[in-house]
C-alpha cells in the first residue's frame, strides 16, 4: 500500500464505523461484502467521467434512464413520469422546490407548506430560492395535521407553489397522510412533494411484505414529485438519489441551459455541472447485485430486527417508543429518570452510535435510531448495551444545566452576538479554547445545553463552531 493510502486508513481509524450496523444514523449497511465491493469497484471505473454532457458518456445516460426506470417500479409511477439521479435527498428537495417555485413566475413572493417535521433540506431550499416556508405544527402523532395545512395553503393563496409530506419523516419515522396533503394541494392547483428519501427503497418492499403502509406513491393522485435516495436504503455508496416528476412538463423548470458565454453551451438536469460517474454507476451496479429479491430480503431483515428491537424495548421501563414506527426508524423518549444524552455518550462508550434529536416545539429531546439490514443482526446486543447505558443513566440521574445559565442562554438574542461572544461560548460548553475547537468526548453537558437553548442560538452557536471547525492545514507551521 501507499503511504498516502495508509495515511487515509489510519485516518479513517477515528470515523464512525461504516459498516458492522452499529452506527445508528448516517450510515446504511447491507451486510452483503459483494454490494459493497461492486459499488467500491464501480466508483473506482467511473470517478473520472463526468456527467456533465450526457452525450460525452453515454453510459451514464443509460444507467440514469435505467435506474430512474426502477425507480418509477417502486412508486408506482404512470408512463409519462420523467426523473433524474442527483447526489443526495438535499439536492432533490432542492430542485423539486426550485422546479415548484419556477413554474410559477407570476408569483412574486412564493411560499410552500411543511409539516414542521419536514427535512432541513427544504429550509435549505428556501434559504437558497426566496421561498417562504410555512411551517405547521405537527398532531400529537407526529403526522402532518390536514386541517391546519389546509388553513396555511387559504391564507396563502395564490402565493403557495408546494406542499410537502413526508414517508417516512427522519425525526419520528412516520408516514405523513399523503393521501390528504395531495389532495388539498389539487384542489388548489399547487404541486405536492413527497419526501421519501429515506423511506423510497423499503416502503413498497414492505406492502410487497404484507406490511400496513399508508398511501404516499404516485397511486395518490395529486402526487407531483417523489424524491427517494439510493445511498439510504438502496444501499448504495454515498452520492446518489432520485427525483421523479409525474411528468416532463412538471420537470421542465428544473432543467438548465446557459448560452451566455462565448464556452460550451451547458446543460444540466441538476444542480452541479461537472459530475463524477461513480456514484452513479456504483448505484447502477449495487442495485443490480441486490436486485428485487435482494430487497424484498433485505427489507424483511430489517422490518424484523425493528419487531424485536421495539419487543426489547418494552422491557426498558425508562424509554418509551415516541411512535409506532411505519418503517426502519425508531425514536425513544425517557421517562424523566435519565436523560437522552448521557444514554447516547453511554453508548458511544459501548461502540455503538445514536443520534439525540433536541428538544423542539416544547418536546422533550429524543434518541433516533436508523436501523439498516446489518443492524437487524445485533438486535439483542444493541439491546443489552442500551439496557446497561439506560441503568447507568438513571444511577446519574438527568444532566442538570445551572438555572442561572438556562435564563442566561435564553435571554440571548443571536444576531446581537460578536465574534468573541462565540468564543467565549464555545469555550464555556468545551467546544473550544486555547488547543484550538474540539468536540469534547462526552456530549451530555453539550447537548443539555443546546437543548435550552432556542433553536436560532443552535443554529448560530453551531455555524460559529464549524466556521472555526473548517479551516486550513498549512503545510509550513506559522504560514
Ligand atoms: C426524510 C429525509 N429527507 C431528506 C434527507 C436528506 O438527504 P441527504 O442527507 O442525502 O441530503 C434525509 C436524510 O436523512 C431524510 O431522512
Amino acid at each position: 500500500m501507499t503511504d498516502a493510502l495508509s495515511a487515509l486508513e489510519a485516518m479513517r481509524a477515528h470515523d464512525l464505523p461504516t459498516h458492522g450496523g452499529r452506527t445508528l444514523a448516517y450510515v446504511y449497511d447491507s451486510g452483503l461484502a459483494e454490494a459493497d465491493e461492486v459499488g467500491r469497484a464501480a466508483v473506482a471505473a467511473f470517478s473520472s467521467t463526468n456527467a456533465l454532457d450526457p452525450t460525452a458518456f453515454p453510459s451514464l445516460l443509460r444507467m440514469e434512464n435505467e435506474l430512474v426506470g426502477l425507480a418509477c417500479d417502486l412508486v408506482d409511477a404512470p408512463a409519462s413520469t420523467v426523473g433524474s439521479v442527483t447526489s443526495g435527498g438535499t439536492e432533490s428537495i432542492l430542485l423539486a422546490v426550485q422546479a415548484a417555485r419556477d413554474a410559477r413566475p407570476d408569483v412574486a413572493s412564493p411560499a410552500m407548506v411543511l409539516p414542521a417535521t419536514a427535512h432541513p433540506a427544504f429550509h435549505k431550499a428556501a434559504h437558497y430560492f426566496g421561498v417562504r416556508p410555512v411551517l405547521v405544527p405537527v398532531r400529537d402523532d407526529f403526522r402532518a395535521d390536514v386541517a391546519a395545512t389546509a388553513a396555511a395553503l387559504d391564507e396563502l393563496g395564490a402565493s403557495a407553489v408546494l406542499v410537502a409530506g413526508s414517508a417516512p419523516s427522519y425525526a419520528h419515522g412516520v408516514v405523513d397522510p399523503v393521501a390528504d396533503l395531495a389532495a388539498l394541494a389539487l384542489e388548489r392547483g399547487v404541486r405536492c412533494h413527497v419526501d421519501a428519501c429515506i423511506g423510497g427503497w423499503v416502503l413498497p418492499y414492505a406492502a410487497r411484505l404484507g406490511r400496513e403502509v399508508p398511501p404516499w406513491t404516485f397511486d395518490v393522485e395529486g402526487v407531483t414529485s417523489i424524491s427517494l435516495d439510493l445511498h439510504k436504503y438502496a444501499y448504495t455508496p454515498k452520492g446518489a438519489s432520485i427525483l421523479l416528476h409525474r411528468d416532463a412538463a412538471l420537470r421542465r423548470p428544473q432543467l438548465f441551459a446557459s448560452a451566455a458565454w462565448p464556452g460550451y453551451t451547458m446543460l444540466n438536469s441538476t444542480m452541479q455541472s461537472t459530475k463524477s460517474g461513480g456514484p452513479l454507476a456504483a448505484a447502477w451496479a449495487v442495485v443490480r447485485t441486490i436486485g428485487d429479491e435482494g430487497y424484498l430480503r433485505l427489507t424483511q431483515e430489517v422490518l424484523d430486527g425493528v419487531d424485536r428491537l421495539l419487543a426489547g424495548l418494552s422491557e426498558i421501563p425508562a424509554l418509551h417508543v415516541v411512535a409506532a414506527p411505519d418503517s426502519t426508524l425508531v425514536t425513544l423518549s425517557t421517562d424523566g429518570t435519565c436523560d437522552v444524552f448521557t444514554i447516547a455518550d453511554e453508548m458511544a462508550a459501548a461502540g455503538w452510535y445514536v443520534q439525540p434529536q433536541l428538544a423542539f416545539a416544547g418536546r422533550a429531546a429524543t434518541l433516533h435510531l436508523t436501523l439498516s439490514a446489518a443492524t437487524a443482526a445485533h438486535v439483542e446486543e444493541f439491546l443489552a448495551a442500551l439496557g446497561a447505558a439506560v441503568d447507568t443513566a438513571v444511577a446519574a440521574g438527568p444532566v442538570q444545566v445551572a438555572p442561572d445559565l438556562v435564563d442566561f442562554v435564553r435571554a440571548m438574542d443571536p444576531a446581537t452576538l460578536t465574534e468573541e461572544d462565540f468564543d467565549g461560548l464555545l469555550s464555556a460548553v468545551g467546544m473550544g479554547g486555547d488547543d484550538g475547537i474540539a468536540l469534547p468526548e462526552r456530549m451530555a453537558d453539550v447537548n443539555a445545553l443546546l437543548d435550552v437553548a432556542a433553536p436560532a442560538l443552535r443554529e448560530a452557536l453551531l455555524k460559529a463552531f464549524l466556521d472555526r471547525l473548517s479551516r486550513p492545514v498549512r503545510a509550513a507551521a506559522g504560514t
